[in-house]
């Protein structure tokens, strides 16, 4: 019987271009949600001016500056073997305020560099075309409120599925497309809370991403499309039946983007939910049938941790996206940042998500931001790092060999340490390669290999044996 992982697993690491390029104004790029996010910290939020204000500090602006250092940092991946390099497309690079009709030939020529810096080492490039990155050129729309913005969506992913054909292969629309019930800027540049108007506008992204799917597949047959999850999974906090109702209700109010994604349907609880409320979408004739002829081709998502949901306890604590994960469990140590770690969670996590959907699945980020520090010889010793990532991997394979799970891809998040998404701070690092910078964006930029860049590469050539 065959064991371990499948030949041609896609094994990698993953970024977003508002984390990592910086180069925020060159060659014609205009400005974007990230770039109006000041930076925060631990149990700060981040502040969200709308315009740049020359006092303040926005760590999208210059990050890592990946946008000039993109061949040595992939070398670097390649160096490590990765079979995969998952990255986003800054929409604004593309189409500096949104809703040009032609695109930006510079920001284009950026992104035809790095995928053929990724080709050349025959690592796979995956392509999230929105990861939090909505051009602020849309706000006098009020962004994806309005339908206007699915037709500007389409543009910007129609001009990249026509120039990349042939090269990428793999495609995910929308990062963490339940972050619209979280944090609605972040999502896509929404400015209100008001339920009816993120249930617009998360309908807007659910219809937009619908029809990609039928235009990658048309442009190409071999393109493969898939969404991506914020992984919240949560558990009730006692067995006491109240407890698991709200477990199930939470579960629901994350897991109906992917119902729609997967199934091509709003779920009956959400309809359900939204007669009740007075919620209306704002449907066109089509647009049921376009959900339905636009289901992905694969489920990926993000796992970090898990939640745990109950009526007893206060909910104060701000984890993963603005969730609410106030419970601790009792069973589960908790990273720098609060955030549970639970490996095992991961490999339950991908039975829940496959016995509901039967798509093939693939974890797009996991890792641990931590605090790591260079020691007198300039070494990076980052034990805990690697101890977290072997877990989580010990359990994926028992996903595949135990439960007979269909994972195609594993990309850690930042392999390369990047800004954080929810603080804006340097410090809170995942990388297996250390960059010189710190929280106001001082330093050298120099890459260094933490310990966890050898282990990872002894991972990677032994296709997950040795870990
Ligand atoms: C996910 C996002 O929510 O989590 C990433 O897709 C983000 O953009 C990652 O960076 C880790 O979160 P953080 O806040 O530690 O950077």
């Amino acid at each position: 019987m065959k064991q371990g992982f499948p030949e041609g697993f896609l094994w990698g690491g993953a970024t977003a271009a508002n984390q990592c390029e910086g180069a925020y104004k060159e060659d014609g790029k205009g400005l974007s949600t990230a770039d109006v996010m000041t930076a925060g910290e631990k149990g700060v939020p981040r502040e969200i001016t709308k315009r740049i204000d020359e006092s303040k500090y926005y760590p999208s602006h210059q990050a890592i500056d990946h946008y000039h250092h993109f061949k040595e940092d992939i070398a670097l991946f390649a160096e490590m073997g990765f079979k995969c390099y998952r990255f986003s497309i800054n929409w604004t690079r593309i189409f500096p305020n949104g809703h040009e009709a032609e695109p930006n030939e510079l920001g284009l020529k950026h992104y035809d560099d790095v995928i053929d810096t990724c080709l050349q080492y025959g690592i796979e490039p995956l392509v999230t075309i929105s990861h939090f990155e909505t051009p602020l050129g849309l706000l006098q729309y009020n962004s994806w409120q309005n339908r206007r913005v699915v037709d500007f969506f389409l543009n910007y992913a129609e001009t990249l599925l026509k120039r990349y054909k042939g090269k990428v292969k793999y495609w995910i629309t929308f990062n963490e497309i339940n972050v619209m019930s979280t944090k609605p800027w972040m999502a896509g540049g929404i400015e209100s809370n008001d339920e009816q108007d993120t249930m617009t506008a998360a309908f807007h992204q659910l219809l937009a991403s619908a029809k990609t799917v039928q235009m990658a597949h048309e442009i190409d047959p071999q393109n493969k499309v898939g969404m991506m999850y914020a992984g919240h999974i949560a558990y009730p906090n006692s067995p006491d039946p109240e407890d698991m109702q709200m477990t199930m209700d939470f579960m629901h109010k994350m897991l109906f983007y992917c119902d729609v994604q997967c199934r091509g349907y709003y779920p009956a609880y959400k309809l359900k939910e939204f007669e009740r409320k007075g919620i209306e979408l704002p449907l066109h004739a089509g647009d049921l049938e376009d959900l339905k002829n636009g289901t992905v081709d694969f489920l990926s998502y993000s796992y970090y941790l898990t939640h745990v949901v109950g009526k007893e306890t206060s909910l104060d604590f701000q984890g993963l996206n603005g969730v609410k994960t106030g419970y601790t469990n009792p069973s589960l140590d908790k990273s720098d940042w609060g955030w549970a770690i639970d490996p095992k969670g991961l490999r339950y996590s991908l039975n829940y998500l496959y016995d509901r959907y039967q798509l093939p699945l693939m974890i797009v980020e996991n890792g641990l931001g931590a605090i790591d520090t260079i020691d007198e010889n300039g070494d990076i010793h980052d034990s805990y790092r690697i101890d977290y990532l072997k877990e989580h991997i010990r359990e994926m394979k028992k996903a595949i060999d135990i439960d007979g799970i269909p994972l195609i891809g594993y990309t850690s998040w930042g392999p390369i340490d990047i800004i954080s998404a929810s603080t804006g701070e340097m410090s809170k690092r995942y990388g297996f390669i250390y960059v010189d910078v710190d929280d106001n964006g001082n330093g050298s930029f120099k890459r260094m290999k933490k310990d966890s860049f050898y282990w990872y590469k002894k991972v990677i050539e032994s296709n997950g044996e040795v870990l």
